[in-house]
């Protein structure tokens, strides 16, 4: 992803302000405040299987070790074992959580009792439901431990919501939203986190609901006006347009842009479902739609929320600029701290990758660090080796750093890069 990172952001500086995370879109391109460190939210082995029993066992706790298992293909830090459990989505008076519930409310006022709500099913997820389920290619980019956190190689944080559709169609729902905390090695950049929430929503059509008409153009008729619906609900009166997209547990696919402050902005991916997911998880017979969407991007538009670390801050001062049900609150800054800019640069082994350097970083930076950036490469004519140099800004939101303090982080960082990530500091 790195690579294609770097590419977009050259290419087209708009994709990188609110782009998709580029998980789906790589295969398009080739088609055209921390949970308590010693127990977090877990599923049993038995509630891996069934959506009851996960949901019932989302409350009991899963100790460290259960995550960071230490088997050789673990690759989940503390960093991240540490977000595990916090659900910000089910706090009401979050921005995360407000989005939700203003999500839910355009559902339940369109189509009463009609969508079955699932925000507590945990996001440890069998490897087969993450990806197989959904049809995720069996060398799909996203199935790479560069891009995913494997708990063993059975067994990952779910990289979306998605992960739930196959467990929830043979729960016999047939209208659902499933929001959930969802986990992806990434780069670090202002709207880049390795955290973030999603919704996801499925409706299945039969027969009576289609009426003669053919399904697949129903559904996908259904599937917009209904998220043009959402869109409104949430934007009120803007301009949206529809973008051919691909996701391969849809077909067609579809990606929703709204025009919002001089920008066309992509609010979510969709489609109507791969008729073999719901062979597989349903009676013959049926048509459905899907979408999923990232709250945390819905929230930085609609609250003008400018760097995605602040939804993870316990500072009061953001906290208490938003209550549950309003939707009109924006955000204002409270503090301007200047950003602290470091450069390192390397010559750099074929094993090397951004997301790599930016685990590092985030490992020992935490949510100090506010950007990782390339900034110059270039290869030896003679040996042949690259170098890169990466430009670190550290920043915090709510406080200044001391020169001490971000030197001291970043000689680890320089360390750590030279000790773990086989490349030679220049
Ligand atoms: N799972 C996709 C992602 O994480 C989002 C998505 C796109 C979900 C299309 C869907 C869908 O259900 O139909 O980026």
């Amino acid at each position: 992803m790195a690579t294609l990172r770097v590419a977009l952001a050259v290419a087209a500086p708009r994709c990188r302000v609110l782009a998709q995370r580029g998980l789906w879109t790589q295969s398009r391109q080739q088609l055209a405040a921390a949970a308590a460190a010693n127990g977090v939210a877990r599923p049993s082995r038995r509630g891996l299987t069934t959506v009851s029993q996960a949901a019932a066992a989302a409350v009991t706790t899963l100790s460290r070790d259960e995550v960071i298992t230490g088997h050789p293909s673990n690759n989940v830090t503390d960093a991240i074992y540490s977000k595990i459990g916090v659900n910000l989505h089910l706090q009401p008076t979050h921005p995360i959580g407000i989005i939700k519930q203003a999500i839910y409310d355009y559902f339940d006022k369109q189509h009463p009792d009609t969508f079955k709500k699932f925000d507590n099913l945990a996001p440890i997820v069998s490897a087969h439901a993450n990806f197989d389920e959904v049809l995720v290619p069996a060398d799909h980019v996203s199935r790479s431990p560069n891009d995913t956190y494997y708990v063993d190689p059975d067994t990952v944080l779910r990289c979306h919501t998605s992960a739930h559709q196959a467990e929830l169609l043979r729960g016999g729902h047939s209208a659902f939203l499933c929001t959930g905390d969802v986990y992806r090695r990434d780069s670090i950049d202002a709207t880049h986190y390795p955290v973030f929430h999603q919704m996801e929503g499925v409706r299945v059509f039969s027969a009576a609901d289609w009426a003669g008409q053919e399904p697949t153009a129903y559904a996908e008729t259904e599937l917009k006006r209904t998220l043009e619906g959402l869109a409104q609900h949430l934007f009120g009166k803007v301009e949206m347009r529809w973008i051919d997209a691909y996701f391969p547990f849809t077909e067609p696919s579809f990606e929703l842009e709204i025009f919002f402050k001089g920008e066309w902005l992509e609010v979510l991916g969709c489609g109507v479902m791969q008729q073999q997911i719901l062979d597989k998880n349903l009676e013959a017979g049926h048509k459905a739609w899907a979408f999923g969407l990232g709250l945390e991007r819905l929230a930085m538009v609609l609250f003008d929320i400018p760097d995605i670390r602040l939804f993870w801050t316990a500072d009061q001062r953001f906290l208490k600029q938003f209550r549950a049900g309003d939707l009109s609150a924006r955000f204002k800054s409270y503090s301007k701290f200047p950003p602290c800019y470091k450069d390192v640069a390397f010559w750099v082994s074929d094993a090397f990758t951004e997301n790599n350097l930016c685990e590092v970083v985030r490992g020992i930076a935490g949510d100090l660090a506010e950007e990782v950036k390339l900034i110059d490469t270039f290869t030896h004519p003679k040996t042949g080796r690259t170098s890169n140099c990466y430009r670190i800004a550290y920043r915090s939101m709510d406080r200044s750093l001391t020169d001490d303090e971000i030197n001291a982080l970043q000689e680890e960082v320089r360390s750590t890069i030279a000790s773990k990530l086989g490349v030679e500091l220049r």
